[in-house]
């Protein structure tokens, strides 16, 4: 397994890991990928603008993905949005761990001091390993995300470079 900033050649990979993740319906806010062409010219702007955007890679295939994006306003530059995720025949092996160290060292390299997220309050696996990296529970929201008609809490969680 190799952990690589994302690459032109990784958008197709990206994108079915991305959807078969979103397809699982249970973790992430998106329930399937976006088309191909906006994740690619996303991908292309990523690539562009140096962004704090990381693969894994087994056979050159993405079976996970880390990225941190900076808010763009002026006065809150310094917040990185997080999002991840691994396929699910690729967890339990470090990959995700190992992905979300490479992007805070980046963010942090880049004065971005305060990372943030939002997960769904049951994603334990999630939760679990941004507590293991330092990340603390800021708030609890109410009903804040709806699967198949049913409300699920989220916690906002952050860390902070000092
Ligand atoms: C959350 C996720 C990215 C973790 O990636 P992963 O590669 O499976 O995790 P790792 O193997 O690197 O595990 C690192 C740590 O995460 C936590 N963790 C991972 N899987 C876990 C599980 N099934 N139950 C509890 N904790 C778990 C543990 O703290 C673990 O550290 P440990 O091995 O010392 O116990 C992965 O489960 C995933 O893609 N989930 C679906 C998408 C998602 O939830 N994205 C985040 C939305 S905010």
């Amino acid at each position: 397994m190799l952990v690589t900033q994302i690459r032109l050649e990784h958008v197709e990979s990206f994108h079915e890991c991305l959807d078969t993740v979103a397809k699982e319906n249970r973790f992430l806010a998106q329930t399937e990928a976006l088309p191909l062409e906006i994740i690619t010219s996303f991908v292309k702007d990523s690539i562009e603008n140096d962004a704090i955007q990381y693969v894994a890679l087994v056979n050159n295939q993405v079976v996970g993905w880390a990225d941190i994006f900076p808010h763009w306003a002026s006065t809150l530059a310094h917040r990185g949005n997080l999002g991840m995720g691994v396929h699910p025949a690729y967890r339990g092996q470090g990959i995700g761990e190992q992905r979300l160290r490479t992007c805070l060292k980046k963010a942090r390299s880049k004065g971005i001091s305060r990372i943030e997220l939002e997960t769904r309050a049951d994603n334990f696996p999630s939760i679990n390993l941004y507590k293991k990296l330092g990340f603390v529970t800021e708030v609890t929201k109410k009903n804040a995300m709806k699967f198949n008609e049913t409300f699920f809490d989220s916690i906002q969680m952050s860390l902070i470079f000092e």
